[in-house]
């Protein structure tokens, strides 16, 4: 670890031990993200620890209460991963989910073993002890269940406190502050799962509700004032909500020794530049870069989206550093280090931890704006790194950010060069603008902006013969593309109502003279993309 990154742990630990946490221990579910979402939404704050941290480790970080994820392994699989057996002890309040059952069952002494079939899907629980977990629950719930082994066997001091036609033990207790559920309260199928996790952080952890955008914001301000102290930083802006959020927040604590970098690439959509500046002049010290020139000239004849990808990146950052070197940011020679704000979120940290475990496929190099401390001698600052997305959001509201910045779609950092296939030039650029902007006045005629994750026009290479009035065209075809996706990870295209694609289609037929046929993407990803290079 390097100092920078020990510090910045120390700092996280610090502050940590000044608010209650629920600690999520990761057994590898699918659902572990969607536990401490859950969580937060009921404002409490918690953290994603791998599950073999221990229990010092977690009173070190103010941890009032422990929830044990679901995960695919069983107990006995060799190398399953196991648990600090001190944290199942009884002294700090423990929920065990699925495999995080079997797991304490297991640890305490029960016995655990195959059910015979995997069960996958919803079933009726009996609840038979309403106190607790299941306070002011019907004493007949539907459950979301997905499992292979079971409790066959309690541990001693445990007894069921909800069975199913299948299953006698769906759920245990000690009587005391250890609780285990085969279901997933976590998931919408369980219609009041929700209900079972608070009734857990707030009858059994004692956990107060403190979690909210004001007092996040209260907190961050003043970790940043002690953090940065009388020294700089510098942000790069790229109009999406993070890096927004994260500047406006800075400025909070530091005022006008932040210095926001904003490059209109030549890349962005139709009136971003302009708006972005309206928005954020006033309020942030702004430099803006008019770098279209040179990014198009660059970009000349190049076709091949990973070598624009890597040119973009490039030009990017020589841009940023300019205004930094001109600003006296990064002097050479200076060991007075100034800051770089990035707006990381929760997920992106997340999952750069997972993805250091293992090895993936690269699919695309992701540029993104943030992206840029190698080459500078700067150190980073990532006051959103502890938030979800729609947390960022209400933080975002809390410190007075205009909510079509708030719910704007995510915008690759190559911006509409990877949305113009082959080589982009100043009117294929002009041509996808039009269209582009079309589809989403649309959208947003219809109330389907919010609804959809992500919704943009493509400008494919393909040339095709229409009719227009009595003349033969022959012209270009724009692809359409709305997503609906959680975390952007995996996403489904979004089914549109026919008429709101027709009106689409008509309008960029006849507003955009180069267009004369639209279609719509139905791919999910995997095996697409959401963006189309
Ligand atoms: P893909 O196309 O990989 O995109 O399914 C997933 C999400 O990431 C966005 N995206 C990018 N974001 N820099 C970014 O900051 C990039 O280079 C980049 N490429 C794709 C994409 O818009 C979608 O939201």
């Amino acid at each position: 670890m390097s100092a920078p990154d020990s510090r910045l742990r120390e700092q996280e630990a610090q502050s940590a031990q000044r608010r209650a946490t629920i600690a999520i221990l990761d057994y590898g579910s699918q659902y572990t993200q969607l536990i401490a979402r859950r969580v937060r939404e009921s404002r409490v704050y918690c953290e994603i620890f791998p599950h073999d941290v221990t229990l010092d480790e977690l009173r070190r970080r103010g941890v009032i209460g422990v929830i044990l994820s679901g995960g695919p392994a069983s107990v006995y699989d060799p190398g399953a991963p196991d648990i600090d057996p001190s944290i199942l002890a009884g002294n700090i309040p423990v929920l065990g989910i699925c495999y995080g059952m079997q797991l304490m069952s297991h640890v305490l002494g029960g016995e655990v073993g195959p059910e015979g079939k995997r069960e996958y899907g919803p079933a009726m629980v009996d609840i038979a002890d309403a106190g607790g977990l299941f306070e002011g629950l019907s004493q007949q719930e539907r459950a979301w269940m997905s499992h292979g082994d079971t409790v066959k066997r309690l541990p001693p001091g445990f007894h069921a406190i909800a069975r199913t036609e299948r299953l006698p033990t769906a759920a245990m207790s000690d009587g005391r502050n250890r609780f285990a559920v085969q279901f997933h309260p976590e998931v919408a199928h369980t219609p009041r799962g929700a209900e079972i996790l608070r009734n857990f952080l707030y009858r059994v952890c004692g956990a107060t509700g403190d979690w909210t955008p004001a007092a996040f914001v209260e907190e961050a301000v003043v970790e940043l004032r002690q953090r940065i102290g009388d020294r700089h930083a510098i942000c790069a802006l790229s109009g999406g909500v993070d890096s927004a959020v994260a500047a406006t927040l800075v400025a909070r604590a530091i005022g006008d020794r932040l210095t926001c970098v904003f490059v209109d690439t030549g890349l962005l959509r139709e009136n971003e530049a302009e708006e972005v500046v309206a928005t954020f002049g006033p309020r942030l010290r702004l430099h803006v870069v008019n770098a279209a020139e040179s990014f198009l000239s660059k970009l000349a004849g190049i076709a091949d989206p990973e070598q624009k990808r890597a040119i973009i990146g490039e030009e990017f950052v020589r841009r940023f550093e300019m205004v930094a070197r001109m600003s006296g940011l990064v002097a050479d020679g200076s060991d007075e280090k100034a800051y770089l704000v990035q707006g990381t979120i929760y997920p992106d940290v997340i999952e750069s931890r997972s993805r250091d475990s293992k090895t993936s496929a690269r699919i695309k190099t992701h540029h993104n704006v943030g992206g840029l401390p190698e080459v500078m001698s700067l150190e980073v600052v990532e006051p959103l790194r502890r938030l979800f997305k729609d947390e960022v959001r209400r933080v975002g509201a809390e410190i007075g950010i205009p909510e079509d910045i708030l719910w704007r779609h995510p915008f690759p950092g190559p911006g509409l060069a990877v949305r113009v296939l082959g080589p982009v030039d100043r009117d294929s650029l002009d041509t996808l603008r039009k269209a582009d902007a079309i589809f989403l006045e649309e959208l947003r005629a219809a109330d389907l902006y919010r609804t959809v994750a992500q919704a943009f026009a493509v400008l494919t290479p393909v040339r095709s013969v229409g009719v227009m009035g009595d003349f033969r065209t022959y012209g270009a075809l724009v692809a359409l593309r709305a997503v609906t996706t959680e975390d952007f990870m995996t996403a489904d295209w979004a089914r549109l109502p026919y008429d709101v694609l027709a009106r689409a289609s008509a309008r960029i037929v006849n507003e955009v003279p180069a267009v004369n046929r639209v279609v719509y993407d139905v791919s999910s990803k995997p095996p697409a993309t959401i963006e189309w290079e």
